[in-house]
């Protein structure tokens, strides 16, 4: 198979946790999902992005890694995830899995090694430790925020402190220090050999922090949000270790890497793409988007304009695990549903990667959940005035019924509760309703696979006011129709609609396809 197999590829996010429970206890698994893995060939994707299934104790759901060569007895052990990479490339889907380098868990052997060690020791220097301000040290040593929420350093009983940009039990590592990046490398090697196809890096414009690690000068920033003036991300060291990572991969030919790279300067970001650094980068700006053709066009100008000249496709993600479903972003309810459905036509139109998350092909909403069943540690950690991120993480819906709907056996708790009236989402519900938005994902993947555009050439066609109109590389027209009155088509075949079109007219909120 070809070694650029990713350039035009549709991956799919398969939040371990909330993507199919196959032992039972309420909680998501690698078997689960190997079990289910039929969905995901009948869907049409070419790829999965697993998030961290690594050993954990899950104090920001696997994103703290205790070790990240093992499998977390939770989502099953290494002869699992064999299992599943091996049903996987049976069934032609390729497999790409999380990296966390930025922090590790405070349960990783380093860490348990740093807190017994005294400062300055080689066991701290895997960190960043660092003595406090004021008088007696009894203050952090800079004025940095935690992304969710409070201070970034914690204190340990000899008086230092450690930096912490994300929970206390996320302490970062010191980039600064040769053995952690031969530690990452490592870790490459380990998932490279067992035949997985590429990583998503997780804060891939973090890790290399600014020299002398000076205070912040903004400091309100809204929790969980990325700003392009705090300093403690992009800072120019992070280029190296980016190359680092790709020399890695050079040595695995048709392997990968996106990085979850939160940079909205398009210069600065094009460079985390420079041809020996990372393959892809995500674009959040079509996350941000709000549903107005102007806002949405603006996006797509923006990415084609940052890969312009690099060789790297554009690529391109409406949800994931850590932003509100687009679905819900559109305005809710009927309205909500039918903008998704021609917002998956703008995506899966659009020339180069896309990234879909689970669930978004059942038209999964947000979930408002009580607070007593919260678990982001934004909710402790903001002191209960910021949600979190579990509203977008529910578990999926596999068969119609009660709760917990085939994600886990009959009268099991889920880890979140799946709220009532799901049945009609439900994947098996939806499988032979021709009407259904699963069924617009299956049969947008199918005529995406017919016309391929890797390049990121696109044209941009006359549209009427409130809508945004191209085509793409190969011929395929792309319309959307952001308003709520009807426009007519441009010249070619219809190929796929959003919704019926109403006396051969595009309605409000709905998209199209056309072939030549
Ligand atoms: C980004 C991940 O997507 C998010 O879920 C996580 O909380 C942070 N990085 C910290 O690892
Ligand atoms: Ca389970």
């Amino acid at each position: 198979m070809s070694n650029n197999w990713w350039r035009d590829a549709v991956f799919y996010q398969v939040y371990v946790r909330s993507f199919a429970d196959g032992n039972g206890d309420g909680i998501g698994d690698l078997e689960g999902l190997r079990s289910r893995l039929d969905h995901l060939v009948t869907l049409g994707v070419d790829a999965l992005w697993l998030t961290p299934f690594y050993t954990s104790p899950m104090a920001d759901h696997g994103y703290d890694v205790a070790d990240p060569r093992d499998v977390d007895p939770q989502f099953g052990d290494l002869a699992t995830f064999d299992r599943l990479l091996a049903d996987a490339h049976d069934r032609g889907l390729r497999v790409t899995i999380d990296l966390v380098p930025n922090h590790s868990s405070d349960r990783h052997v380093w860490f348990a090694e740093a807190l017994l060690a005294p400062p300055g020791s080689p066991a701290r220097g895997r960190y960043i430790f660092r003595d406090g301000r004021g008088p007696g040290g009894d203050e952090p040593p800079n004025n940095w925020p935690s992304i969710f929420g409070g201070p970034a350093w914690h204190r340990v009983p000899d008086g230092q402190w450690y930096l912490h940009i994300f929970a206390p039990e996320q302490p970062d590592l010191n980039w600064d220090n040769p053995e952690v990046s031969a530690d990452l490398a490592t870790t490459l090697r380990f998932w490279l050999d067992r035949g997985v196809d590429g990583f998503r890096i997780d804060v891939g414009h973090g890790m290399a922090k600014p020299a002398g690690l000076p205070d912040m000068t903004v400091t309100d920033l809204k929790l969980l949000e990325n700003d392009d003036d705090d300093l403690r991300f992009n800072a120019p060291g992070v280029h190296d270790i980016h190359r680092m990572i790709r020399g890695v991969l050079d040595e695995y030919p048709g392997s990968m890497a996106v990085g979850e790279v939160w940079v909205r300067d398009d210069d600065e970001l094009r460079k985390y793409i420079r041809p020996d650094e990372l393959h892809l980068s995500f674009n959040f700006r079509s996350v941000e988007a709000r549903w107005r053709a102007d806002e949405l066009r603006s996006a797509v100008e923006h990415e084609l304009h940052v890969v312009a000249g690099t060789g790297s496709p554009p690529c391109w993600v409406l949800s994931n695990h850590d932003v509100v479903r687009h679905v819900s972003r559109y305005g809710e309810g009927l309205v909500g549903e039918r903008r998704a459905r021609a917002a998956a036509l703008l995506l899966l139109g659009l020339p180069g990667v896309a990234y879909l998350y689970n669930g978004e092909e059942l038209g999964l909403p947000n979930v408002e959940l009580p607070d007593e069943v919260l678990q982001d540690p934004t909710w402790v950690r903001s002191g209960g005035t910021e949600r979190g991120r579990d509203a977008c993480r529910i578990p999926l819906p596999w068969a119609a019924g009660e709760p917990p709907y085939g994600f886990s056996p009959a009268g099991v708790e889920t880890w979140l509760p799946m709220p009532a009236g799901w049945s009609l989402l439900a994947a098996d519900s939806q499988d032979g309703d021709e009407g259904s938005m699963l069924n617009l994902y299956r049969a947008a993947l199918g005529v995406r696979r017919k016309n391929p555009a890797v390049s990121g050439d696109l044209e941009w066609l006359d549209a009427p006011a409130g809508c945004l109109a191209f085509r793409r590389e190969g011929g395929l027209v792309c319309l959307v129709n952001t308003t709520n009155a009807p426009v007519d088509l441009p010249a070619g075949e219809v190929a796929l609609t959003s919704v019926p079109l109403v006396d051969g007219r595009l309605p409000g909120d709905a998209a199209v396809w056309l072939t030549a």
